[in-house]
């Protein structure tokens, strides 16, 4: 049995929350991942049989059952996951429909994975419906998209537009747009079945006056996205105030769907 510190998936999971907290998304234990495993590579590292304990989920989850997550815990700070890894993650497996989750390694001071995971389960389930490739969840409090729930309109469609009309590529990168959620109980089945109902149609999913949620094929491509969004609320965090002299019109808009393959969320652009 391999050592599980050299596993790719733990090595881009340590990496990636280090670098999350490097960029001021993290503050203290803000935010949480979730990745799924595949079984066989799994087994290079660890006993599937071995259990260490069975931590109760509160919510049912059946298109997950038997699937293999790499995940941070509740309460657990990003900037500690590279010195103590075992203690600030698990890997957990569902069983039981999604009800129960066998621990096989990680959470060594007993305790369990984040507060968010009926978000990243429900929004796992929820994306694997639209594409059987993906394996991440991602949540974090970016300032910049914060900030814009606060001062901008929570319509998906203008919240969409105007984070596209910030950077030229933001409509390349995420040209479904931005779903958004008004404020709501953090840590709750209802905000989980919320975020996963709008992952149907997105990858991105604001929570308003406190976050958001991507969803991806891999760690890298889900960084990316925030990181893209977070860029354009940045942009118009700083423009905002101010009069808008030059825009992205919707005639370039289109420019970029032809120059990219891509297609824009129906009926967001003139
Ligand atoms: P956890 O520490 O339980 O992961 O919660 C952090 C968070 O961001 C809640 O939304
Ligand atoms: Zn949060």
């Amino acid at each position: 049995m391999k050592d599980v510190m050299t596993a790719p998936f733990m090595v881009e999971m340590i990496r990636t929350a280090t670098n999350m907290y490097d960029h001021g998304w993290d503050e203290r234990n803000g935010g949480n991942i979730s990745l799924m495993l595949e079984e066989k590579e799994v087994k290079e590292y660890l006993d599937p049989g071995a259990v260490l304990r069975t931590i109760p989920t509160g919510f049912e989850a059946p298109a997950l059952e038997g699937k293999y997550f790499l995940v941070t815990g509740t309460g657990k700070y990003f900037k500690n996951v590279q010195y103590a890894p075992e203690v600030n993650l698990g890997i957990v497996r569902l069983r039981d429909n999604g009800q129960n989750a066998d621990l096989l390694w990680g959470f060594t001071d007993g305790g369990k994975f984040t507060s968010e995971f009926p978000a990243h389960m429900m929004s796992h389930e929820a994306r694997l419906g639209v594409d059987a490739e993906n394996r991440v969840v991602m949540h974090c409090h970016p300032a910049n998209l914060l900030a814009m729930t606060y001062v901008h309109t929570l319509d998906e469609k203008e919240f969409t537009r105007t984070l596209w009309q910030m950077c030229t590529e933001c409509i390349v990168v995420f040209p479904e747009g931005v779903n958004v959620l008004p404020w709501m109980l953090c840590g709750t089945n209802e905000i989980g079945e919320a975020t996963a109902e709008k992952m149907k149609t997105a990858r991105l999913v604001v929570w308003s006056q406190h976050g958001i949620y991507g969803a991806g094929k891999d760690l890298d491509e889900t960084f990316g996205l925030i990181e893209t969004a977070e860029k354009a609320a940045e942009i118009y965090m700083k423009i905002a105030h101010l009069p808008r002299v030059n825009t992205i019109t919707d005639e370039q808009m289109h420019q970029l769907e032809k120059r990219f393959g891509i297609k824009a969320r129906e009926g967001y652009l003139d």
